[in-house]
């Protein structure tokens, strides 16, 4: 079986790609390789970032490897805060934090359009391929809904009456920006084995 090294340090992330990525390819985690330092996401796109994270990986650890960026892109706002969605209120700020600045920054806007993208860059041997996942939906006006993580409260995918935050988590995964990428991902590995 070829191994392929997840470059994630998110032990939920891993257990979705290891879930959705099954046949000839095992995923392991940057731990099983010894890799344990902070990696740099200086990049201002989120294709640069998901490429900069994988290539340090490949290039240290001469391992097959992938790795993803996402981002959520607001119409109204030109698309911020795209690949600056982890820290958009600052250096250590929350979830919370960063629904909140959401919620302000459109304030009584009525066109609430945004969408998640994801990047997957897979390295193997030294050859890069990106895989994008994309979810197109709406900012609601308040939080709905626990479940899930960062500003999974406020958005409501098309197609759906409830925010993220609402859904089961295998219902999130099977339509989510990164469920998508990682299944191109897996049809992409189906095909070179
Ligand atoms: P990352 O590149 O996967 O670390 O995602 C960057 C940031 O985007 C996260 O810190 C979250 O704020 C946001 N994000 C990514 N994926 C999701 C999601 O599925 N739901 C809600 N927020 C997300």
């Amino acid at each position: 079986m070829k191994q392929l090294v997840f470059v994630t340090n998110n032990p939920h992330k891993l257990k979705e790609a290891q879930s959705i990525i099954s046949g000839d390819f095992k995923i392991i985690s940057l731990a099983e390789i010894g890799c344990e330092e902070e990696i740099a996401e200086t990049g201002d796109t989120i294709e640069a970032n998901a490429s900069q994270k994988a290539f340090y990986v490949y290039n240290k650890y001469k391992v097959n490897c992938f790795a993803d960026d996402t981002g959520l892109e607001i119409e109204a706002l030109g698309g911020r805060p795209g690949v600056y969605s982890a820290r958009w209120a600052g250096e250590d700020c929350s979830f919370e934090n960063n629904i909140k600045k959401a919620l302000e920054e459109l304030h009584d806007s009525t066109n609430r359009k945004a969408c998640f993208r994801t990047i997957v860059s897979l390295i193997i041997d030294g050859k890069e391929t990106q895989f994008e996942g994309r979810v197109d939906g709406q900012i609601l006006r308040e939080k709905h809904g626990i479940s899930g993580f960062g500003y999974d409260p406020i958005f409501q995918p098309n197609g759906y009456q409830q925010s993220f935050a609402e859904m089961h988590p295998d219902e999130k995964n099977l339509i989510s920006h990164r469920g998508q990428a990682m299944q191109k991902l897996m049809e992409y590995l189906r095909g070179i084995k």
